[in-house]
């Protein structure tokens, strides 16, 4: 039996544990479920969801990067429905506390999406406003502070669920947005989505990507992620739910350090497929030796 609590409390919903898996990397934990018990961990997000399936981009849609990779996936999935009738029993089944992400071309096909969830098992719902990989809806709700207000707001309006607003990292002051989050009634801000990015082939000299941009992820982002949610958890108040390069359980301290309450687990699934358990292992080993008696003593414990 551990002798520090581990579990935390975000957006009124309380994790077992600090560890998530982020939105996109983890598909809806199938594959995962084979090296562990998906209920080890704090909570899994799955792959984002839009009202209707969506095929996707054009391939190729990922490639290495230095300390990285690149992905323009384009939002492939079943589509909600899909997910609520066939994959979301599965995960429950498996005792795992499940976080839906979902992205709208429209502030309605949000509200519509939060509808669905409503009535479900989901614990929370994401708000993908930072999606780079996309044309409609996405991104373009997360850039600016009066847009991330409504859509929270009107989203919240829409259900019972607690809302977790995921922000865009490829803006000039990710303050204000968090702000607008919060102002908007959201319940957890989390940080950060993809930085929007392009490689190039010389010798064919196109782009890599077959949709040209995509969304940077990975070690080669973790110094830009810690800062911006160092910079969040310093002026909000609600919960701030950290990622973006964390490939152990020091990057994950790094992060709660920083002032996140939670974190999550992306583009290391792909390395490790252990990573997240091994860092909720890490952690609790980190808190024992520094004398903390809970995750929630250290949460911006940065001195
Ligand atoms: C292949 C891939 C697909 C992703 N799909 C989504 C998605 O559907 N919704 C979302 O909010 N974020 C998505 N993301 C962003 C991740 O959830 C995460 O915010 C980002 O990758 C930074 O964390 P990491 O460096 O640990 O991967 C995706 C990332 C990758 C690499």
């Amino acid at each position: 039996m551990s002798s520090v609590d581990m579990s935390v409390n975000i957006a009124g919903i309380r994790l077992k544990n600090p560890v998530m898996t982020a939105s996109g990397t983890f598909g809806f934990g199938e594959e995962y479920g084979e090296y562990y018990d998906l209920n080890r961990l704090g909570a899994v997000v799955v792959k984002g969801l839009t009202l209707r399936p969506r095929k996707g981009n054009p391939p190729p849609r990922t490639c290495e990067t230095p300390a990285g990779m690149l992905n323009s996936v384009g939002l492939q999935n079943p589509g909600v429905d899909f997910f609520l009738e066939k994959e979301l029993p599965r995960l429950l089944d498996r005792g795992a506390c499940v976080i839906a992400n979902i992205s709208g071309a429209s502030v309605d096909e949000y509200c519509l999406m939060m509808e669905k969830l409503s009535k479900s098992g989901v614990a929370a719902v994401e708000l993908n406003l930072s999606c780079p990989n996309v044309k409609e809806g996405g991104i373009a709700f997360g850039l600016k502070p009066d847009l991330v207000y409504e859509v929270t707001r009107r989203v919240k309006e829409c259900g019972q669920k607690p809302v977790i607003v995921k922000l865009s990292p490829n803006v000039t002051d990710i303050v204000e947005i968090a702000l607008a989050a919060a102002e908007g009634g959201g319940d957890a801000v989390s940080l950060i989505n993809t930085l929007l990015a392009m490689d190039i082939d010389v010798w064919s000299r196109r782009p890599v990507l077959g949709n040209t941009y995509g969304g940077l992820s990975g070690p080669a982002v973790k110094p830009v992620a810690l800062r911006m949610v160092h910079q969040v958890a310093g002026a909000v108040d609600i919960p701030v739910i950290g990622m973006g390069g964390i490939l152990d359980w020091y990057d994950a301290v790094q992060f709660i350090l920083a002032g996140a309450k939670a974190v999550a687990v992306g583009t290391a699934n792909f390395v490790n497929p252990l990573a997240p358990v091994e860092i909720i292992e890490g952690i609790e080993r980190y808190l024992v030796k520094q004398g903390f008696t809970s995750v929630e003593d250290m949460v911006g414990a940065l001195v």
